[in-house]
């Protein structure tokens, strides 16, 4: 049976994380906020109101549904925080070994009959769904970044899952006002397999020396009239998770055409990752980002 989805847990409060509870409290769901760093449900929790805030101050919002949204969103320190929820998205970070811990140790927690998902951006669905004790009733659910912003969302869904699962996301994604599309599940699915490669031809590109980061960016914005440069949308993604679709994208279809270029692998080792560590293709650090190369 389909399940209407009144209340939903959120595993990581990232960048991610955050955006799917902003979504979720503003279309009347209640939401349990986790991630393994307490501190961070508190960041989440004080981005989550600034990005409402901004809302209340462009007309978008009134003060008082930003109110009520907020009010929706309760930190979730444990596992057991999550008992009450019918659905529960994993949005942490986009490595394999630890979305499994995640649902071998979130499990027991739930009830029987709530749904688990992931936010993953390539990592298998049937894969992670064998790390749960209820396959058929799990599916990728995968927001875009920023998750109040972008209008799609793809759900994948695993070779177990049933078809109420189906239905009682895509009934979800609907209710908070987004677009899904199905993608089968292989890696990177639809968005990152087309997506990732051409950032990483970007980066091969500043590798090479064929273009700065401005020309780079400048070229692709003008000439192929992209909202945004691929290097400044690859620091907005953040460089670890790029390395990681890559990485998914080159291990699992065994093509040498998906080699993560060395310059992006760099930059993920000095820990310049983009727009969350204030460096990376750009410096953020001062009012205005500036291009590294
Ligand atoms: N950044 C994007 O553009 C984007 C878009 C779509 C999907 N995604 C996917 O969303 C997920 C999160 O990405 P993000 O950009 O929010 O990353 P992020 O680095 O901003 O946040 C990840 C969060 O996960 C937390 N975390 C790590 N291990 C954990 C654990 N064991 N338990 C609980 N929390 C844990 C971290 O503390 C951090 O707060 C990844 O799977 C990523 O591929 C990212």
């Amino acid at each position: 049976m389909a399940i209407e989805i009144k209340t939903v847990g959120i595993i990581g409060a990232g960048q991610m994380g955050s955006g799917i509870a902003h979504v979720c409290a503003m279309a009347g769901l209640d939401v349990r906020l986790n991630d393994r760093d307490t501190a961070k449900i508190y960041s989440g929790l004080a981005t989550i109101d600034g990005n409402l805030a901004r809302q209340v101050s462009k007309g978008t919002i009134t003060d008082e549904q930003r109110r009520s949204g907020v009010s929706r969103i309760l930190a979730a320190e444990s596992y057991d925080d999550l008992a009450a929820c019918d659905l529960v998205i994993e949005a942490a970070t986009e490595d394999e070994a630890t979305k499994r811990q995640i649902f071998t140790a979130l499990c027991p927690s739930l009830k029987p009959d709530a749904l688990v998902a992931t936010n993953t951006s390539s990592i298998s669905i049937t894969r992670l769904a064998a790390a749960t004790d209820r396959p058929e009733r799990f599916i990728g659910i995968h927001f875009m970044n920023p998750v109040p912003v972008m209008q799609l969302v793809e759900l994948i869904r695993g070779i177990a899952t049933a078809d109420p699962t189906y239905v009682s996301a895509k009934a979800f994604i609907a209710k908070l006002g987004k677009i899904s599309t199905m993608s089968e599940d292989f890696p990177a699915f639809i968005v990152n397999r087309i997506l990732l490669p051409m950032i990483n031809e970007a980066i091969y590109t500043l590798y090479e020396g064929v273009g700065s980061v401005e020309a780079i960016d400048t070229a692709m914005k003008l000439g192929a009239n992209h909202p945004m440069g691929p290097l400044q949308l690859a620091d907005f993604i953040g460089l670890d998770t790029c390395l990681s679709v890559m990485q998914v994208l080159y291990e699992g279809l065994a093509d040498s055409k998906y080699r993560p270029c060395p310059l992006l692998v760099k930059y993920v080792e000095a820990g310049w990752l983009g727009r969350k560590t204030k460096r990376g293709f750009y410096d953020y650090r001062g009012e205005t980002p500036v291009p590294t190369r």
